[in-house]
């Protein structure tokens, strides 16, 4: 088999990240320089400081992660990059700096989805992972069930209407005083508390629906303990994480449950930051399924994964131009982009 090396770019969010892969599946470096202590006392991702530190980082992580992987530019076959969804102003840091490199070094530009990419993080965890399977992908920005079933073919069976997950456990944790990013703090503080403590609203939509919807439970947490200071009554946070989480995986993990079913597959595989949650691993691990997840730090976001979503596009020959533009919405099995052949 040929050997296909591709240098990957990640800058969709708060993360400067970059990796070499080699046929899709068998990563020589992964490198990610965070920022998430820079944004924390802000609260939150602020798009402008996340470009900015970007310019400041790409070059370092570009190069540490050719020689953590020992590769020459020469010895790439191709230059991927994220492209959407995304901060616009972080994604472009990404996408100018891969052109350029794509134009200097006359090699092929490849552009990818991010969401594509937390799916693909999957096949460089189990390299025996094959499709047909659905994805629940659980991230700060996204909430979808998708069924894949092709390399890079996707059918999105339900979604988010309001909030994404990520979201909600960030919000909440902002509620509590606790830092950014929430979700590892609510996932630490729950292992503490009781999650039949407080009866937060498991909330289905429509029957057989796959939608979601986040922002009535954010609200319910809001309500709850705004009543609970009013009557003077001692918050136990602990409580609060562990009914919220609780709340919240039970729902994705009985409609992935079904969403299975009606595709007739057990194969569930989790992507995205949320799927680190220990409480859904958990609360997954119940149900008749086989279940697939990332290791931590191919959960979060990282370059490693959008070399491996880079390399079935490569096969296919899809290429992108100079012209190639950051696509902050871009969606699920959407190619916004010329393909130059
Ligand atoms: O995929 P990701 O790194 O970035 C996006 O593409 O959005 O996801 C980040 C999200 C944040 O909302 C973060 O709070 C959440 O993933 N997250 C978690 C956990 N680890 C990260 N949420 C719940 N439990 C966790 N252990
Ligand atoms: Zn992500």
């Amino acid at each position: 088999m040929e050997t296909i090396k591709i240098l990957s770019i990640e800058t969709s969010c708060d993360e400067t990240a970059a990796a070499v892969v080699e046929n899709g599946r068998r990563v020589l470096s992964n490198v990610i320089y965070s920022q998430i202590p820079i944004h924390q006392k802000f609260g939150g991702v602020v798009p402008e400081v996340a470009s900015r530190n970007h310019v400041e980082k790409i070059s370092q992580v570009v190069d540490q992660a050719l020689e953590e992987s020992q590769t020459k530019f020469e010895d790439l076959d191709g230059i991927a990059v994220t492209y959407g969804p995304g901060l616009v102003g972080a994604l472009l840091v990404g996408v100018s700096y891969a052109k350029a490199l794509s134009y200097a070094l006359k090699k092929p530009l490849i552009p990818v989805n991010h969401i594509e990419g937390h799916i693909c993080a999957n096949f460089i965890e189990y390299p025996d992972l094959e499709p047909p399977f659905v994805a629940l992908v659980v991230s700060g920005g996204h909430t979808h069930l998708v069924h894949v079933k092709d390399y890079g073919q996707y059918d999105i069976l339900g979604k988010t209407r309001d909030d994404a997950v990520g979201e909600a456990f960030d919000k909440v944790a902002r509620s509590l005083g606790l830092g950014y990013p929430g979700g590892p703090l609510i996932d630490k503080l729950a292992q503490e508390g009781q999650e039949d403590a407080i009866d937060f609203p498991r909330v289905y939509l429509e029957k057989d629906s796959l939608d979601f919807s986040f922002s009535g439970i954010k609200s319910a947490v809001l309500n709850y303990l705004n009543q609970e200071k009013q009557k003077g009554r001692t918050i136990v946070d602990q409580h609060v994480a562990a009914s919220f989480q609780k709340s919240v995986v039970e729902v994705l993990a009985n409609k992935a449950l079904k969403a299975c079913q009606m595709m007739g597959t057990k194969k569930l595989v989790l992507a995205g930051g949320v799927a680190a949650n220990s409480g859904l691993r958990r609360e997954l691990a119940g149900k008749d399924l086989e279940l697939y997840y990332p290791s931590l730090s191919l959960c979060t976001d990282n370059a490693a994964m959008i070399g491996c979503a880079a390399y079935y596009d490569y096969q296919n020959a899809a290429f992108g131009g100079l012209d190639l533009n950051a696509v902050s919405s871009l969606k699920l099995g959407e190619k916004k982009f010329t393909i130059v052949k």
